[in-house]
């Protein structure tokens, strides 16, 4: 799908949540056998956050979900739709929305989860401006988040030194000029068995025999994500540019997936995108799917790079295989009443 943009409608509000406990490369070669040095050079982590024992996912989207809302300006009672994208909800249902709504007093409301991996963000918030487009919704809490922490196999070295847990909020409102210009969003379903997770749904039930063969947790053919992810950051990136009538010129600031820093650096370098307009924080989050954007979004902000009129291109990619990119031209206008 792809799709020029043509309503007024941008994000007003951004927040952010990563759990305290930090864990280093170092901590993990103490569990696994791999060290710093090739973690580092083969993604650029240093780190990651890890949510503690009682920490389910609406747990980090709610402190995330109310700085976004603070700072739009908007009451958790005048949000009237909230979606969050995740494949690590507190549970398979109820949806981590409806929880997250009823603690925001959100009670009017429509509240559900999406699921399109390390894409999700992307996804709900080009569903979301597609909502207040319509003038189904008027101010939309778009929440990306994972704990992915509890899907890894800490004995497996391939997967467990990539990812870590956060969640992040943008709010969606109308205002008066700027917004979203677009928005080009994919799927590859034959190349699903790339990252997926093989038990726990309707296909293959929990069952003893599933979790002694370890069928709870993610399972990657990383080399083959890898060439995925390379591909298709250049290419939606370039779509929804082309749509948009806009060139790489144009954009300011490019926020990618925070995946491995040597995916980003070949997407940058095969779009022309100069170091200092690409946002990066994988060094100290690693790869926290969902969350990766909006945590990304919120650092780019607090950095000040987030400027009046600024053209901010978003790409995400992930299980599905997924991928998604958004156009905005920032606003600081403000919402329209
Ligand atoms: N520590 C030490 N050695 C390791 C580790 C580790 N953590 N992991 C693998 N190795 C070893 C392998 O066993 C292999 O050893 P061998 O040569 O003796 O067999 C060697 O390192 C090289 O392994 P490769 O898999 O070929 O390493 P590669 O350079 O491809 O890097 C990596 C692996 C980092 C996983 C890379 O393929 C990658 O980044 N893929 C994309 C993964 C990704 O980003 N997934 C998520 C994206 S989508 C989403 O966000 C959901």
């Amino acid at each position: 799908m792809i799709a020029q943009a043509n309503g007024t409608i941008s994000i007003t509000g951004i927040g952010a949540y990563a759990p305290e406990r930090v864990v280093t490369n170092d901590d993990l070669s103490e569990l696994m056998d791999t060290s710093d040095e090739w973690i580092v050079e083969r993604t650029g982590i240093r780190e990651r956050r890890v949510a503690a024992d009682d920490q389910a996912l609406s747990d980090l989207a709610l402190p995330a979900a109310r700085a976004a809302l603070e700072q739009a300006g908007t009451p958790g009672a005048d949000v009237d739709l909230i979606i969050v994208a995740t494949v690590t909800a507190d549970m398979a249902f109820p949806s981590a929305a409806a929880i997250l709504a009823d603690e925001l007093g959100a009670d009017e409301a429509g509240a559900y989860d999406l699921s399109a991996g390390c894409t999700g963000f992307m996804y709900a918030v080009a569903q979301g401006y597609g909502m207040l487009a319509a003038g189904l919704a008027r101010h939309a809490l778009v929440v990306g988040g994972d704990v992915l922490s509890r899907i890894l196999d800490w004995s497996d070295r391939r997967t467990a030194v990539l990812f870590g847990d956060g969640a992040g909020a943008v709010v969606l409102d109308r205002v008066s000029e700027g917004g979203f210009l677009g928005f080009e969003l994919g799927a590859d379903g034959s190349g699903g068995p790339q990252l997926y997770l093989p038990a726990g749904g309707s296909r293959a039930p929990a069952s003893a025999e599933t979790v002694a063969e370890r069928k709870h947790f993610v399972q990657m053919n990383g080399r083959e994500v890898f060439k995925f992810a390379t591909r298709v950051l250049v290419s939606s990136a370039e779509k929804v540019l082309a749509e948009c009538g806009k060139t790489v010129d144009d954009v300011d600031v490019y926020i990618p997936h925070q995946a491995n820093i040597r995916i980003i650096d070949h997407a940058a370098d095969k779009l022309g995108i100069p170091k200092e307009k690409i946002v990066v924080n994988v060094e100290r989050y690693g790869n926290t799917s969902s969350g990766s954007i909006p945590l990304a979004l919120a650092d780019a902000q607090a950095e000040g790079r987030l400027q009046d009129g600024a053209l901010v291109l978003m790409t995400g990619m992930g299980a599905g295989l997924t991928w998604g990119s958004g156009l905005i031209e920032w606003t600081a206008n403000g919402r329209t009443p």
